[in-house]
């Protein structure tokens, strides 16, 4: 085992350790999952609590004071208030390209930490807002925390775990996304029946944050990076550290053979576009644009909503979404343990027939039962088959295009395109969240029962897409995922020729390639 590789079926597989290094350093940068995830579920839940509306939307609040409407499908619709609370999507969306050039130009370090400040900032804005100005420069903040963040920490997790349980760590972040949101969920649970708890819901953010902040102080840079940016030495020598042995000679060599590769690249924006970066940019597009049209922030947002909708009651709306919140908790952890082994097909192909077969089961009980007017009401034994239908589609999402859809763009990307293909996967993943929480409440009053289906057609159309276009990439190392394309039925034409494919030759001479 010369330099510390060997080949495994046709790829090359490094020597190494798990090491309790690299756990605790996976562990922290994950906590950057912790900011997005209890954005996600404190919102919803403020946004909805009268002491808030009253001081912020006082007319936003009349009028849903008015609204006298039985139809179950057509809720009370705010633009301007739906659109304060998707603005931090917007925001997240265009600081996902600064993170994108900080993190290639800076390290991933530096923009995990600018990531924990900016929310630090929004969060503590918010927490003490006097008028609505404080509010949205807030989010804002928040907005740019998230990017920075949803942008850094999956590439870094990618990089730093070693091949054979990259999954596994990489979902890390989702693990604390739903952690944040369940977290959330409790919290405005219990500060909801309190004058200023909506300001204890704001401003508890301040923590996760704070966490972020001072983890990423004593995190190391990923070896990656430091190659990239020229600091070979340090760079071995962290390699050695996270991989437990002195014998990493291989993958060194091979991270210098992408750096070089990497250097010549003078746009990187510009260089996923090109023919050879065909499969990267089609999945880092198509992957968060999916992910979005499962329809899961439908729940993630609109649980209290919907299930008060549906007939639970006030409380128990709540607590309903508490026990979805702790089934995407659970259910990730499915996700952990299957992900190296069983591979990211397995699990996408699974959770979408489940999630399909929930989501049509649910379109047909509310159909039966609202019809088209939108008239009547569940009773407790229906309602509980629904919420159990409701789980059932939470825990497929959360084992498969929850924690995938962070997973396989951070580690498809070869080093020149990765910073730039993981950016575009958060800004469509923001984009189609800020959509769908924007036409939500207006989809659901045109299409009614129907929009239930109209998800269900999107989960088939994307499992198909999984099923013919995605090649496995568990255990491959990132640095040589360019063998799998390169034997893929349909991928392998965009792939320059090359003879040698074999542990990592590959990469090596396609760096001198000049397509
Ligand atoms: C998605 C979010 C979603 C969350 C639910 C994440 O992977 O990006 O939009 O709310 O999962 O757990």
């Amino acid at each position: 085992m010369a330099g510390g590789a060997y080949i495994e079926s046709g790829r090359r597989q490094y020597e190494g350790k798990v090491t309790a290094f690299v756990l605790i350093t996976c562990f922290v940068a994950a906590m950057g999952g912790l900011l997005f995830g209890y954005d996600l579920g404190i919102t919803g839940g403020v946004t909805s609590m009268e002491p808030f509306l009253v001081k912020f939307f006082p007319v936003v609040y009349q009028q849903m004071l008015d609204d006298s409407s039985t139809n179950q499908y057509c809720k009370f619709d705010n633009q301007l208030l739906t659109l304060f609370t998707s603005s931090l999507y917007l925001a997240a969306l265009i600081a996902s390209f600064f993170a994108a050039t900080t993190s290639r130009l800076f390290g991933r370090k530096p923009s995990m930490f600018l990531g924990g400040l900016f929310f630090l900032l929004g969060a503590l804005l918010n927490g003490f807002a006097i008028n609505v100005e404080m509010l949205i420069i807030g989010r804002i903040f928040l907005g740019f925390g998230v990017g920075y963040c949803n942008q850094s920490v999956p590439i870094y997790l990618s990089e730093m775990a070693p091949a054979k349980i990259r999954g596994a760590l990489n979902i890390g972040f989702q693990m604390m996304i739903t952690i944040g949101i369940l977290g959330a969920n409790l919290i405005n649970y219990a500060t909801s029946k309190h004058q200023n708890g909506w300001r204890v819901s704001l401003g508890v953010g301040a923590v996760p944050a704070v966490l972020l902040c001072v983890g990423s102080l004593f995190l190391e840079e990923t070896p990656n990076s430091l190659i990239e940016r020229g600091q070979h030495v340090k760079a071995k020598t962290m390699l050695q550290k996270i991989r437990g042995t002195n014998n990493v000679d291989e993958e060194y060599q091979d991270l210098v053979d992408a750096s070089e590769a990497a250097s010549k690249v003078e746009n990187p924006w510009k260089n996923i576009t090109r023919r050879k970066y065909r499969p990267q940019l089609t999945f880092c597009s198509f992957i968060p644009f999916f992910q979005q049209l499962t329809g899961i922030n439908v729940i993630m947002f609109y649980a209290p909503v919907l299930f008060t909708i549906l007939g639970f009651g006030n409380d128990a709306s709540l607590m309903s979404a508490v026990i979805t919140g702790g089934v995407n908790v659970l259910a990730t952890l499915v996700s952990v343990f299957c992900v190296d082994k069983f591979g990211r097909r397995l699990l996408f192909l699974e959770g979408g027939a489940q999630m399909l077969v929930s989501q049509i089961v649910v379109g047909i009980m509310i159909g039966m039962k609202f019809g088209l007017n939108g008239e009547g009401s569940f009773n407790k034994g229906e309602a509980d088959i629904l919420l159990l239908f409701i789980c059932l589609y939470v825990a497929a999402f959360a084992w498969s295009w929850g924690p995938l859809g962070w997973l396989v763009p951070s580690e498809i990307c070869s080093l020149e395109v990765r910073p730039a293909g993981q950016a575009i996967n958060v800004a469509i993943n923001m984009f189609f969240t800020f959509g769908i929480a924007q036409i939500f409440l207006s989809l659901l009053c045109h299409f009614k029962f129907g929009l239930f289906f109209f998800f269900a057609a999107w989960v088939l159309v994307m499992t198909i897409f999984i099923a013919f276009l995605l090649p496995e990439t568990k255990n491959v190392p990132v640095e040589e995922m360019n063998y799998v394309w390169k034997s893929h039925w349909f991928w392998n034409k965009y792939m320059p020729e090359c003879e040698d494919l074999v542990a990592g030759a590959y990469n090596n001479s396609e760096a001198t390639l000049s397509n």
